[in-house]
């Protein structure tokens, strides 16, 4: 069966497309390698041992995403990853987000209609629920006012993929990402940030690995044990195998709503500081960091409720965060050497 998976060199979507592929599905990747690099490919062709049909298309020319679905006409459903994803250059460029995120999704949804493919995976975030009142989050906490561009780009995408569904044969699940870390274990694929990394994950390897001097650890006065504020870190790989469950959930017809959303997390919720002694433990060295003020924006405290994913979806996280941490950091020392 052959599936669509746009952003498929990115780092979720190329977890997504081995996933894929190692379940049996006909991949066709289409990316505009804006933020991924061609390379990609050939470390998702050495750990399945198949290389994805792959297509440079930039999904905000409308002409060119009707000629890629008239070209694909067997394709049979959509898992949507590519989009921007930093927060604050999505306060500094609001309509590139907009653009970005908002007129792609538009496009492929005008398709998706027009050639009758039902079946499609959106990727959403927790951001949705700010800070939400109670731990951990379940999917029907409210969704807060956007704290930027970005995190609004995922609320209006829900939102449209909802209108629409209710009034098409298109079929959505919506997941609502905790934060991803880590790479494939096989460090053929992972995560390549441009310049300095924003997330926390990517920063910390690249200190181990001698980049970065030290980790500014943005704020140890929060309301938590330590005082470091708290995240769910969950394993692209496990993240992964989330929309393949997912999709194939959407194949099977057995979604009881046209829209279904699930958080995608661990359910566990780890510290900066808890991270930073992980890291340290699997990687065998000491991590220099110094504590700073906080960053503008962060919230105190999210962490998933997984139970509607582990029973309704019957997908549940594997890996620890040591697991994931060793994962990332293997892959980062093969980078450097
Ligand atoms: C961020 C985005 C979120 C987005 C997600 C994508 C913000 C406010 N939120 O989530 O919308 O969906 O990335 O991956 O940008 N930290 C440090 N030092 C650093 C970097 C991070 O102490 O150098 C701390 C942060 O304050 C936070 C935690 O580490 O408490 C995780 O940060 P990060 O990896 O950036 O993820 P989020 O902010 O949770």
């Amino acid at each position: 069966m052959k599936v669509l998976v746009t952003g498929g060199l990115g780092f979720i979507g190329s977890h997504t497309v081995v996933e894929l592929q190692n379940q049996g599905f006909d991949v066709v990747i289409v990316d505009d390698l804006s933020n991924s690099s061609i390379e990609v490919l050939e470390g998702i062709s050495r750990i399945t041992g198949k290389t994805p049909v792959f297509e440079k298309l930039d999904l905000r020319e409308k002409s060119q995403v009707k000629d890629f679905f008239t070209k694909h006409s067997d394709i049979k459903g959509v898992i949507h990853f590519a989009a921007s994803k930093a927060v604050g250059e999505s306060v500094e460029k609001p309509l590139l987000y907009y653009e970005n995120n908002i007129n792609t999704l538009v496009y492929i949804l005008q398709e998706l209609v027009q050639n009758k493919i039902g079946n499609f995976i959106f990727s959403s975030s927790c951001t949705v629920y700010g800070q939400a009142e109670k731990m951990p989050i379940t999917e029907d906490a409210s969704v807060q006012p956007a704290a930027s561009p970005y995190g609004n780009t995922k609320q209006i995408g829900e939102e449209i993929i909802t209108d629409v569904a209710k009034v098409t044969n298109i079929n959505a699940i919506l997941l609502r990402y905790f934060n991803p870390i880590g790479a494939h274990p096989s460090a053929e694929i992972g995560e390549l940030p441009i310049g300095v990394p924003q997330n926390l994950v990517p920063f910390i390897t690249q200190t181990g690995a001698g980049l970065r001097e030290s980790l500014s650890v943005f704020g140890d006065d929060y309301p938590t044990p330590d005082g470091t504020a708290i995240r769910d870190y969950i394993h692209v790989v496990d993240l992964a195998k989330a929309h393949v469950v997912a999709l194939q959930r959407l194949i099977d017809n057995k979604n009881q709503q046209k829209v279904e959303t699930f958080n995608v997390g661990t359910g566990t919720g780890s510290s900066v500081l808890e991270v930073i002694t992980a890291f340290e433990k699997v990687s065998g060295q000491k991590l220099p960091y110094k504590i700073v003020g906080r960053r503008e924006g962060d919230i105190t405290v999210a962490y998933a409720n997984t139970d509607k994913a582990n029973t309704v979806l019957g997908w549940k996280a594997k890996s620890t965060l040591e697991e994931a941490l060793a994962s990332a950091w293997k892959w980062e020392q093969k980078i450097r050497n």
